[in-house]
């Protein structure tokens, strides 16, 4: 039998497009929230192997329901339950910065291995642990790079030996590295000091940057969009024509994305992992690659 793809909850237009890819039947889940905010889950139907689509921004409440989705779905005869988040929540927090504080990625690591047979996701921020089996202990996991959909956006602008790759922090080299090999363009790393959630500075150390040439920023995520911000600021400065930014998940708001236009980048483009105004490329064919075993 074949595997279903579920939307577990208010994504069903990306898990439905990953359904087609894989040629796999699509079933909805139903999700009924109580006046006093609890949530009921209820799921049609399972099969042996059943996939969950979940992508895991604003994750408090979703993460409930998810557990409630697992376990409905063994309910209902789910041998292999597959959890597809091409965003996954909690993973900055991978060591307790100061005493007391709880080692989130930990936390919500085992939470979601001790329910899922296998894990995917795209583009993990990954940075002291350096591996998803670490975060997911006894699960199967799936680190798919958004690298190559980066690439594709800005190939599609035109010619890459005339553009400038840029990661923003030193954490962002990885995915900055992978797509200025996608496009055999120049690339630079900045450096980044941040003093709190949205207070960050940028600074470009070495003289790479010639002017007249375009900066693409690109990094994992974007959550409050300050980082992009700052290494706008250090861009202009140092004469880039043009700045653009392409992240795999867009979590900003609408009011950051103003800030963003205003410290002068002149688009922000992401990837359909996260539902986002900005969104301008599917990831459905990257995720369909991964899962077709999951079919046959
Ligand atoms: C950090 O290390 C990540 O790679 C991102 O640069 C960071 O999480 C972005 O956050 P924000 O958009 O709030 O600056």
């Amino acid at each position: 039998m074949s595997a279903l793809v579920i939307s577990a909850l208010d994504q069903a237009a990306p898990a439905r497009r990953l359904a087609d890819k894989l040629g796999a039947p699509f079933a909805e889940l139903e999700i009924h929230r109580f006046p006093d905010g609890e949530s009921l889950v209820r799921a049609s139907q399972a099969s042996a192997t059943t996939i969950i689509y979940d992508s895991l921004d604003r994750p408090n409440g979703k993460l409930i329901e998810l557990m409630l989705a697992a376990s409905a779905l063994r309910d209902l005869g789910a041998a292999r339950l597959v959890l597809v988040a091409p965003y996954l929540c909690y993973m900055r927090q991978d060591k307790a910065f100061e005493p007391g504080q709880a080692i989130s990625q930990r936390v919500i690591g085992r939470l979601l291995a001790e329910r899922f047979d296998r894990i995917v996701s795209i583009s993990p921020h990954l940075h002291r642990v350096s591996s998803l089996d670490t975060v997911f202990p006894g699960a199967e996991t799936t680190s798919l790079s958004a690298a190559p959909l980066l690439a594709k956006l800005i190939q599609a602008d035109g010619d890459p030996a005339d553009v400038l790759i840029v990661g923003p922090d030193s954490e962002s080299r990885p995915s900055a590295e992978a797509v200025a090999r996608e496009l055999s363009a120049p690339f630079v790393v900045l450096s980044k000091v941040r003093e709190s959630d949205r207070n960050v500075s940028s600074k470009l150390d070495e003289k790479w940057l010639a002017p007249g040439r375009a900066a693409y920023i690109v990094d994992d995520v974007a959550s409050t969009g300050n980082t992009i911000a700052a290494a706008a600021s250090v861009l202009k400065a140092a004469g880039a024509s043009r700045i653009e930014a392409a992240v795999a998940h867009a979590l900003l708001s609408g009011k950051d994305l103003r800030r963003l236009r205003a410290a002068g980048v002149e688009r922000l483009r992401s990837t359909d992992s996260v539902l986002h105004p900005t969104n301008a490329i599917e990831s459905a064919p990257l995720l369909a690659g991964a899962l077709r075993g999951e079919i046959e």
